[in-house]
């Protein structure tokens, strides 16, 4: 400051007197234009400023970042991509778009390092693009955002509590409804397909962090079509597997582990996880991306059934996303709204959890680094004997 005081700005143009906080006077110097127009020509500080005006520009252009991102989903460029590197007039041709259009949106792609030019004119995957070609799962997710995006049509709107159920709260049937336990099966079909298609994402995670060799019989509550114990099971061949989900959702986990053999390795129970007492017998409980749907006196109430349901040292592990983890500084903007949105719920951080387990009767709350926060954090602790 002193620095630019010399030439461009003196500290006194700032108008900042002794008796604001530094806080203040760093807001001040930082908004006032003569001294930001100093800081993006002065050699040390040029890297920051362009580097703050870049990360402001991407906040300004997200939503149209994840348009782009959405049309490359709906019309299967990533899929197609893996295929062969195409033309914009090949791909104008198959998408049925006007060719200006279709090299607009694969400029737009390119500039998001989604595809990149292969030659003159061939289109490839780019960096980004790889990750998406072959992850249905990953590509599932982004297909359903479009009914966040409507949601969040009017933010103002929705934190003001005035739109309603929206299309989130339609999908996911069970957010804020009464009586869960009565939705019909196509209720709960898109949403179970959408967790099955992503899972494996999570269960890799979940299953590095905390291998179950150790465990005889694992309990998955709100384990939706079994997607998670059929990974469980294919890490530890000796354990026993049991499930607990709403009726229809449980029903299509019944089918499920048949078709994948596993009938005779699991049980499937149905109820509603907030009225029910939940089955015994398992020495491990896992609760998957299912605790931030829920407000704290749920939560509660259904780690209080984990709890009675484990015997003494029995163990409960915890796998969603969790705010304020390293490396997934930016998970509270995105789930905080999008629960909201959905109408139930909100986003925890490590801490928040343990002290929610703790209350429930757990101890030796232990964290397991992942690998990917971004998809899941992994808490695991175990029923205190006096409870
Ligand atoms: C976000 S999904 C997670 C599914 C699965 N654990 C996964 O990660 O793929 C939440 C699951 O909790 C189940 N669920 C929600 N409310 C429930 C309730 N009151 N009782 C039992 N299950 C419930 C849903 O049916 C759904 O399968």
């Amino acid at each position: 400051v002193r620095a630019a005081g010399s030439r461009a700005v003196r500290v006194q143009d700032l108008a900042v007197g002794d008796r604001r906080g530094q806080g203040e006077i760093l807001d001040r110097l930082l908004g006032n234009d003569r001294f930001r127009r100093w800081a993006a020509r002065f050699p040390l500080t040029r890297p920051i400023a362009r580097r703050r005006a870049g990360a402001l520009f991407d906040l300004t252009a997200g939503f149209v970042y994840a348009q782009v991102l959405g049309a490359c989903v709906r019309l299967r460029l990533f899929e197609r991509l893996l295929q062969s590197p195409a033309t914009a007039l090949e791909l104008a041709h198959e998408w049925s778009l006007p060719a200006d259009r279709a090299e607009r949106l694969l400029e737009a792609a390119q500039a998001l390092d989604l595809v990149e030019l292969r030659g003159a004119q061939r289109y490839g995957l780019g960096p980004l693009g790889t990750g998406l070609a072959e992850n249905p799962g990953l590509v599932a997710l982004i297909a359903h955002h479009e009914l966040l995006y409507a949601d969040l049509a009017d933010p103002l709107a929705l934190l003001r509590g005035e739109t309603g159920r929206g299309a989130l709260g339609r999908f996911w049937g069970y957010a804020g409804n009464d009586s869960p336990a009565a939705l019909p099966d196509q209720a709960v079909r898109d949403y179970t397909q959408l967790m099955a298609a992503s899972q494996s994402l999570v269960a890799a995670q979940a299953l590095d962090a905390y291998p179950l060799k150790r465990h005889r019989r694992l309990l998955d509550v709100g384990g939706g079509d079994g997607s998670f114990i059929a990974a469980a099971a294919a890490q530890a061949p000796a354990l026993q597997l049991m499930l607990f989900d709403l009726p229809p959702v449980a029903e299509r986990a019944r089918q499920r582990l048949g078709t994948l053999g596993l009938a005779a390795r699991a049980s499937v129970h149905a109820g509603d996880f907030l009225r029910d007492e939940l089955p015994g017998g398992a020495d491990i409980i896992s609760l998957v991306r299912v605790l931030h749907d829920h407000p704290d006196e749920a939560v509660a109430r259904i780690l209080g059934a984990a709890r009675r349901a484990l015997p003494p040292g029995g163990t409960v592990l915890v796998v969603e996303p969790m705010s304020g983890t390293r490396g997934a500084r930016r998970l509270e903007a995105y789930f905080g709204l999008y629960l909201l949105a959905m109408g139930s719920g909100r986003p925890r951080s490590a801490r928040r959890v343990e002290e929610l387990l703790r209350a429930a009767g757990f101890r030796a709350v232990r964290r397991h680094a992942t690998t990917l926060p971004l998809l899941a954090s992994v808490l695991s602790a175990r029923a205190a004997p006096e409870c």
